[in-house]
């Protein structure tokens, strides 16, 4: 089992300059990740940043992604991170603190770093300010690049400890983005019945009955604003919450369930498991002190319009929420035509600008 530890690289050459580029998708959590937990890292004195209170997991995507390019040059001084980020072609100063803060963070694990500068050249493809999170794609393009950088330095860097560790690194950037690596279908966090799960990178759930090949996520844009409260903030509140405890119990219990449901390919279980999950989330954010509503009445509205088609129809459809008011709708390949038409016609009104994004379960980052 690989720890803290395993994650320093200790012995790398130096090279003068690079570039790499790397292309990674957004997930969605079917068990969500909300709360975090300290712990004793394995590096002594020091301790574990963004461990999940409970396991989750997720599908991911194939369309929504960030595609980032990483120049390094070798510098003289190595005296502090230096590096330029640019969004969409142009310089973006507001992301610049996320990402000292990230490469503060995995210093420990990456101590090359301060001996290059880097030219962070980034961009979405979905829609800027679409309300999609795009910290989970983010991070987790940045985090394949630095191990690009540190396959360069050190060539016997096995595949799989590199693709362990670029996830170990997309954790400490956003704990959702060790879940956008590798995988179809990733789980993260130690569950007692997932061999190899670990809280500290996401690994590939591969037992996927083929119910769920090409399984489709249509995003509908309901609210494209900053959000109230960002995600982070929302985990710290779990801190003290009156429900925690039975909360984080119950995504252990429902990993368990949609673990078999995933491999038995039983879609009437799987939306029970997934609608209960997206509304147990928000039910935390409106118990939690301060309490806060992330999603709109076209949230609500999608959501009741969605049961009345499931149950009129007998078309197994079913939505998922993440920390906002967007929905995302869920269903098998073979329902896509008769789904989309229905979003068509029943949907797109409660949509920001009629605005949405048809997804589907994608197999994680690429080097482009
Ligand atoms: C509701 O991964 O965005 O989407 O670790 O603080 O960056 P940080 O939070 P983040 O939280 C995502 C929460 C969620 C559920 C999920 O994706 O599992």
């Amino acid at each position: 089992m690989l720890t803290e530890k395993d994650f320093i690289a200790t012995s790398y050459n130096s090279l003068e300059a690079a570039n790499f580029e790397w292309s990674a998708p957004s997930n969605i959590a079917l068990v969500k990740y909300w709360g975090k937990k300290e712990q004793e890292s394995s590096i002594a004195g020091e301790k574990s940043e963004q461990i999940p209170a409970n396991p989750s997991i997720s599908f991911t995507l194939n369309h929504c992604k960030t595609i980032t390019k990483l120049g390094v040059m070798k510098k003289l001084d190595s005296k502090d991170f230096t590096f330029e980020l640019l969004f969409e072609g142009k310089p973006k100063e507001d992301f610049k603190p996320k990402i000292q803060k990230f490469f503060e963070r995995i210093e420990v694990y990456c101590p090359f770093l301060k001996e290059y500068h880097f030219i962070i050249d980034t961009q979405n493809t979905f829609p800027h300010s679409s309300g999609i999170a795009s910290s989970a794609s983010g991070m987790a393009a940045l985090a394949v690049n630095i191990m690009s950088l540190e396959k360069a330095l050190n060539p016997t860097l096995s595949d799989d400890y590199f693709y362990a560790k670029a996830s170990f690194l997309a954790r400490l950037g956003s704990g959702s983005a060790c879940r956008s690596i590798k995988g179809e279908v990733v789980v993260w966090g130690h569950h007692a019945e997932i061999a190899g799960s670990s809280d500290l990178f996401g690994v590939a759930f591969s037992e996927i009955h083929e119910n769920f090949k090409n399984f489709q996520d249509t995003i509908l844009l309901v609210d494209k604003g900053e959000k109230q409260v960002s995600s982070t903030l929302g985990h710290n509140l779990m801190h003290n919450h009156p429900f925690a405890e039975q909360r984080f119990a119950q995504a252990h219990e429902n990993l368990s369930k949609i673990k078999e449901v995933l491999t038995s390919g039983d879609i009437a279980e799987f939306i029970k498991i997934v609608e209960s999950e997206a509304l147990t989330l928000h039910a935390m954010m409106m118990t939690s002190m301060p309490y806060f509503i992330l999603m709109k009445p076209n949230t609500l509205a999608i959501i009741n319009t969605l049961w009345k088609f499931r149950s009129e129809n007998n078309i197994p459809v079913c939505f998922t929420l993440d920390a906002g008011a967007n929905v995302h709708v869920l269903y098998p390949e073979s329902t896509k035509e008769k789904v989309l038409q229905f979003i068509q016609n029943e949907l797109v009104d409660y949509c920001q600008n009629g605005q949405y994004i048809c997804d589907q379960i994608g197999t994680g980052a690429k080097s482009n």
